[in-house]
């Protein structure tokens, strides 16, 4: 049976990748981006073009309830939109923390909350939640992305326990790095103070952040260095875990997706394994 997607930030990056993943298997896409016309490339008659910045609750519910109103239906709605605020946290402005949370964590939130009635109503539906391994483990100078991600998280997790008796999944996609301009153009960074140098050598490769007052260059932010350890699969890897994912019957919780990040989770669940088992009152199950 064809599906009926909804996708946030599907103009580029992960989101692109899968609207195109989703009409090439048939299905029918509602997507949505901040400019629209980013997406004109892309004609498709299963296709359709809502803007959206999902920072706008307003416009988030008007939204969701023109792609229920042209497609009568939606069976997976995926919240992409996202992006990567580096900093140490002393050094992050309120309006960069606001933003960070507006988008990754609020966004994710107001398109859930505005689609559950329709989702409700139609005893049906898998909401995906684009998340990342950085929401199981955490990286220095990646606070509030680590914050976005694991509150988001946080919501869906009892999100899915709620859904539950009304046949609506949730699954956190916990993505590894994928070659998308998440750790290049679209990445966003503090004013560095000195006392920081040594940690952003360490972490990024460089005593300084990139001047986010110079014209864009395309591509030169710096990588974590986290995620220089391997070349990045393109984000067509991602989307061919996801169309795994919404074809299981069962879906999980928590998918891993993405080469080298079930790695990265397991090790950042065995570094908290460790930290209670020095406890001597904490027993871990056989
Ligand atoms: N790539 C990775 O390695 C990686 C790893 C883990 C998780 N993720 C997550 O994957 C998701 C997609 O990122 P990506 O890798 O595809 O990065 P990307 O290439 O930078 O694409 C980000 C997308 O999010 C959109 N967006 C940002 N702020 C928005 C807003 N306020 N309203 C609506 N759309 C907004 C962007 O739209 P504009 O074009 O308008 O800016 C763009 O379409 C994010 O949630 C990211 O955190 C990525």
């Amino acid at each position: 049976m064809p599906r009926t997607w909804f996708i946030t930030g599907a103009n580029r990056g992960l989101g692109r990748a899968f609207t195109v993943a989703a009409l090439a298997a048939g299905d029918t896409v509602v997507a949505t981006a901040r400019d629209p016309h980013t997406m004109s490339d892309l004609t498709d008659a299963r296709l359709t073009v809502l803007p959206l910045d999902v920072r706008d609750r307003d416009q988030v519910f008007a939204t969701v309830a023109k792609a229920f109103d042209v497609t009568g239906r939606i069976d997976v709605l995926v919240n992409n939109a996202g992006y990567g605020l580096v900093g140490a946290l002393e050094e992050l402005s309120e309006t960069q923390i606001r933003d960070q949370m507006d988008t990754n964590f609020y966004g994710a939130l107001w398109v859930s909350q505005a689609a559950l009635p329709y989702l409700r109503a139609q005893a049906s539906g898998h909401i995906v939640q684009i998340s990342t391994v950085g929401a199981v483990g955490s990286l220095p100078l990646f606070s509030m992305y680590n914050a976005s991600k694991w509150a988001l998280e946080g919501f869906s997790a009892s999100l899915a326990d709620e859904l539950r008796p009304f046949g609506v999944k949730v699954t956190l996609a916990q993505m590894g790095g994928f070659d998308t301009d998440w750790a290049k153009s679209s990445m966003k960074f503090a004013d560095g103070i000195p006392a920081y140098s040594a940690v952003r050598e360490s972490i990024l490769g460089t005593p300084d952040y990139p001047d986010m007052s110079a014209p864009a260059a395309e591509d030169t932010a710096s990588e974590p260095a986290a995620d220089n350890e391997w070349a990045e699969p393109a984000p067509e890897v991602a989307a061919a875990g996801l169309l795994a994912l919404v074809d299981d019957p069962n879906p999980p919780l928590r998918r891993v997706i993405g080469p080298g990040a079930h790695q990265m989770v397991a090790m950042a669940l065995d570094a908290r394994r460790r930290d209670y088992i020095t406890d001597p009152e904490f027993t871990w199950p056989a």
